[in-house]
């Protein structure tokens, strides 16, 4: 239950104390959409949004051949600062590791300054670019903590999105070992880097149900013991996104941050989730993608459009699966709390 500055903490709320930090930029590495050079940066209460255009480096005299690419995946690097202590957190990987390191590499984004990352969950548009990193064979000192909400993160998925519908494929451990990352499955919520927080499992609180275009087969890329009783005998279950995590921060001043990255088990859930775990209630920001696409509803997506409503985030920053019937809802409701991302969009928040 949320007040108007907090909300009570279950006994279940962990961790103890919620990392404040002073400062974070969220920076789009993938996402569907790039824009050229003529945006304006803005600057508004709680937000500066600077545009990079097509990823040339300010000042350079002669324009890249080279340009920002957009692609169905997400990814979005938050750099977050607590004092002195500045830490970065890599949140999902896009679809391709081309997309990812091109982007990367225009950004000036160096892999090496990652401090920890985390997969939303087991899809191919946010783990498919992993190896954009470090390579398909990172050197054996390098071992980038990588957090996922459960081991689901790595059965292998049928997409429901053809006739047939084609295999999603897995996530390989091995390969993601060699890829340089050191697998942590968090169901919980875990404290990121010192200064980000996940959500754990995310309950479905509101009137929002589980929507994910994809079954799950138990026992392929994954070990049928580590998954729930009642699908770890079965060759394939509806998928129910037990395992999705959001990547949160509490921004001193201004209150929630949530990266809901596709928000299979409904983005208010994510939202009332971060909520509980920190006791605070002022939401600033809401971005990632909403799924208010099929198999969800213009029904759902107006119904969404009106909590958010009534919750009264600040900010809301709509990528990759949200769809265009939520933004033109949510545009034509509340045009100055909508943002629209591109890929190398800076939100900077202090
Ligand atoms: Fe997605």
């Amino acid at each position: 239950m949320c007040g108007a500055a907090f909300c009570s903490r279950p006994a279940w709320a962990t961790p103890d104390v919620t990392p404040v930090v002073d400062a974070l930029t969220l920076t789009i590495l993938t996402d569907s959409g790039t824009f050229g050079p003529f945006l304006p940066d803005l600057d508004l209460p709680g937000l500066k949004v600077l545009r990079s255009g097509n990823g040339m480096p300010s000042g350079a005299t002669r324009m890249s051949p080279q340009s920002l690419m957009g692609e169905f995946g997400l990814s979005v690097l938050a750099e977050s600062r607590i004092g002195g202590s500045s830490k970065r957190v890599l949140v999902d990987f896009g679809y391709t590791a081309t997309v990812l390191a091109n982007n990367m590499a225009l950004l000036g984004v160096d892999p090496a300054t990652i401090d920890a990352s985390v997969l939303s969950h087991g899809h191919l548009d946010h783990y498919g670019g992993f190896t954009a990193l470090f390579g398909a064979n990172a050197k054996p000192a390098r071992q980038l903590p990588l957090y996922v909400g459960g081991e689901e993160t790595f059965c292998e998925r049928v997409a429901m999105i053809g006739d047939p519908p084609p295999i999603m494929g897995t996530l390989d451990r091995l390969a993601l070992r060699q890829a340089g990352y050191d697998v942590r499955i968090a169901p919980a919520s875990e404290i990121i880097a010192g200064q980000a927080f996940t959500t754990g499992i995310i309950p479905l609180e509101s009137s929002e149900r589980t929507a994910i275009p994809t079954r799950m087969h138990p026992g392929v890329g994954c070990d049928r013991a580590q998954l729930r009783a009642d699908k770890r005998d079965q060759t394939e279950v509806t998928d129910d996104g037990e395992h999705e995590i959001a990547t949160c921060y509490l921004v001193k001043g201004l209150g929630l941050v949530v990266i809901a990255s596709c928000s299979h088990r409904g983005v208010l859930n994510s939202v009332r989730r971060a909520q509980a775990i920190s006791g605070i209630s002022k939401v600033h920001m809401v971005i990632g993608g909403f799924h208010l696409v099929r198999p969800r509803t213009a029904d759902e997506a107006h119904q969404t459009v009106a909590a958010f409503a009534a919750m009264n985030p600040e900010y809301i920053v709509p990528m990759h699966c949200t769809g265009e019937v939520f933004i033109e809802e949510a545009l034509r409701q509340m045009p100055s709390k909508i943002v629209r991302p591109y890929v190398g969009t800076r939100f900077e928040m202090s």
